[in-house]
């Protein structure tokens, strides 16, 4: 949410500042902004609409002049998407100008007693009044930008990342930050901050995290970190090893295709990292046999298709290992008060390691006293931070805002749990573990076979480009990847869409099944497909197209189904994974054909770091 930006060197600010704001578009692209200064004098460019616009406006940032500057792109939270409420935002008096990434929750109350003090304000949003605050507090306190930052970042309620600059000190940025993501960046050049690593990397893999409620004093030459007693802190730099080849589409037409076909790899990788010699150790994450012994209860928490990982997650982990589990959506786990299990754990899952709702819940687990561990993709992310053990995945940089291989990835890390758990806690025979391990391996190859024949999915999209709803239904572990394909589908092509466990639709929804009601169907669990069979009759019989999602040599759904994809057969655990991507395929080639933007579905944003 929000994508800011800053540097200070001895390049021009402006080009630098809007290749960071390409890379950070996924985070919010309703309008965009630019501050630039050659002295005292700050020249503020904004507009509306996709950062293109801005770019045509500076001619790619050639029309402004300045060696230090901020940018930012917005996801509207405060006020409308217009001109007046994008960022940069100043003080009244000039004195400040800020980017931010976050809400401050008692902005009305601050805004009533700055406008008693005389500031006035142009714009509906927080961060104008934060921004007076800022001036207010320097001013109040010896034109001392430190302390103005620390007194205004312990008034505010709320997340903020801030990128400050004041009139006053033209060779100094300033950025701080309390919950919401901020990194800083050493290179040859100059000094950068930014939301997230890839917004630089293609100027620096040397960065610097700052802890939450930390100053930074950025220079052409040196930075320096303070807490908010403005006492100096030492930050080491580390190094990202990110392949930059992520941040490019090449080849492909859109982020979401090329990381579609990236699953194979990114599966691959995040096994590899934890199975070495047919043992799956995840003992570097924390999760050691010991710890994985003792646990009577997890519980599962993330936010929208990591949720989605989490159900199935569920389903598995209770089957095959005999542990319970409950899963629960972030923002309600971390309001919920409910007792939790002392020798129980949480495992937060999240792609960008920054999700506000997970990150609280990690949080909260954690002063309740419970071990938290996180599946993670970002490293050094919040998350990665601050959870007790990390199973990294290696799905590598992803910019669709739709979550694909991400997706994929974390799937593989809960498949890895859940074996090793059976496997500690006796559960499983060696044998049926060596199969698992066997089938986990050959897993990306048969992914691979599940993006062939790719000419179907997009003649069969093109057939259905004028649908209007849509119904997924599956049953156990199909249930839990219609989530995701009901997800998928309806964020990026606009079709309204719904999930249902695949008897439970006759408890009401099944009203709403008329003649030629688009029904896709999950049938990739065995001993379920004869209910699922029953199921499919029932939408058939009044009226719905059926889409069948089977394994090779199920010939159950060929009768009852208008069109069946078939994909190859592999153990019942595993087949999410491969019945996902011919649900990514349709949703990816519905939105195309409906003419969509595919990797910035309006309203969305990739990394959602407020409430
Ligand atoms: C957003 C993204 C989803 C993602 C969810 C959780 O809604 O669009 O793709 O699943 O956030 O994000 P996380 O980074 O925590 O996995």
């Amino acid at each position: 949410m929000c994508g800011i930006i800053g540097y200070i060197g001895e390049c021009q600010a402006a080009p630098i500042l809007i290749e960071g704001l390409e890379r950070l578009e996924y985070r919010g692209y309703d309008s965009s902004g630019l501050a630039v200064r050659d002295g005292r004098e700050v020249q503020v460019v904004k507009s509306t609409g996709r950062l293109k616009r801005l770019a045509e406006i500076t001619d790619n940032g050639k029309a402004l002049y300045g060696f230090c500057g901020l940018g930012h792109t917005r996801w509207a939270t405060h006020g409308e998407p217009s001109e007046v409420n994008s960022h940069p935002h100043q003080s009244s008096d000039g004195e400040v100008t800020l980017v931010h990434n976050g809400i401050i929750e008692n902005y009305a109350e601050q805004r009533k007693k700055l406008m008693a003090r005389g500031y006035s304000f142009v714009s509906e949003t927080d961060t104008e009044v934060a921004a007076s605050m800022l001036s207010y507090y320097y001013k109040k306190y010896g034109r001392e930008p430190l302390r103005a930052i620390s007194e205004t970042m312990l008034r505010i309620h709320g997340s903020f990342a801030f990128g400050i600059m004041f009139k006053d000190c033209p060779e100094v940025l300033y950025a701080a930050r309390g919950d919401s993501p901020l990194i800083i960046g050493r290179a040859e050049d100059g000094y950068y901050l930014a939301s997230d690593v890839p917004a630089i990397l293609s100027h620096t893999r040397l960065v610097y995290y700052p802890d939450n409620m930390e100053i930074a004093e950025i220079k052409r030459d040196s930075v320096r970190f303070f807490n908010s007693d403005l006492e100096q802190i030492k930050r080491d730099c580390v190094e990202i090893m990110w392949d930059n080849s992520y941040a490019h589409r090449g080849e492909y037409e859109h982020f979401m295709l090329k990381e579609i076909h990236e699953q194979p790899r990114a599966v691959r990788e995040t096994l590899s990292r934890y199975i070495k010699n047919g043992e799956i150790d995840l003992s570097q994450s924390g999760l050691t046999d010991g710890v994985m012994r003792e646990l009577d209860r997890l519980y599962i928490v993330a936010c929208g298709s990591a949720y989605h990982v989490a159900e199935v997650a569920k389903y598995e982990i209770e089957r095959v290992a005999g542990l319970p589990v409950e899963t629960e959506i972030a923002s309600e786990f971390r309001y919920r008060e409910r007792e939790l299990s002392k020798n129980g754990a949480v495992i937060v899952i999240s792609q960008s390691g920054e999700t506000a709702d997970t990150l609280a819940a990690l949080r909260i687990s954690r002063q309740r006293g419970l071990r938290a561990y996180a599946i993670v993709n970002v490293a050094g992310s919040t998350i990665s931070r601050e959870a007790d053990g990390v199973i990294y995945t290696q799905a590598g940089q992803e910019v669709s805002v739709a979550t694909t291989k991400a997706y994929s990835a974390q799937l593989a890390a809960v498949y890895m749990l859940c074996i090793r758990l059976a496997a500690v806690r006796g559960r499983i025979s060696r044998r049926v573990y060596d199969g698992y391990i066997d089938e986990l391996t050959s897993l990306p190859e048969k992914i691979g076979k599940c993006l062939e024949n790719q000419d179907k999915m997009r003649w069969l999209a093109q057939s259905l480009s004028g649908a209007e709803d849509a119904f997924f239904i599956g049953r156990g572990l199909d249930y839990a990847l219609a989530l995701e394909g009901s997800l998928k589908l309806k964020e990026i092509t606009y079709i309204h869409s719904e999930a249902y466990a695949a008897g439970e639709l006759k408890h009401g929804s099944i009203s709403l099944i008329e003649d030629g009601t688009l029904v896709i169907c999950l049938m990739t669990q065995d001993e379920l497909i004869p209910k699922t069979v029953n199921n499919i009759t029932e939408v058939k019989s009044r009226g719905a197209y059926v889409i069948t999602v089977a394994a090779e040599g199920d010939r159950a759904a060929d009768k009852v189904s208008d069109a069946v994809l078939y994909v190859p057969k592999t153990d019942r655990m595993l087949m999410p994974s491969l019945a996902v991507i011919p649900l990514q395929l349709l949703a990816y080639y519905l939105s195309v054909a409906r003419g969509h933007d595919v990797d910035k579905p309006r309203n969305l944003a990739k990394s959602v770091t407020v409430e």
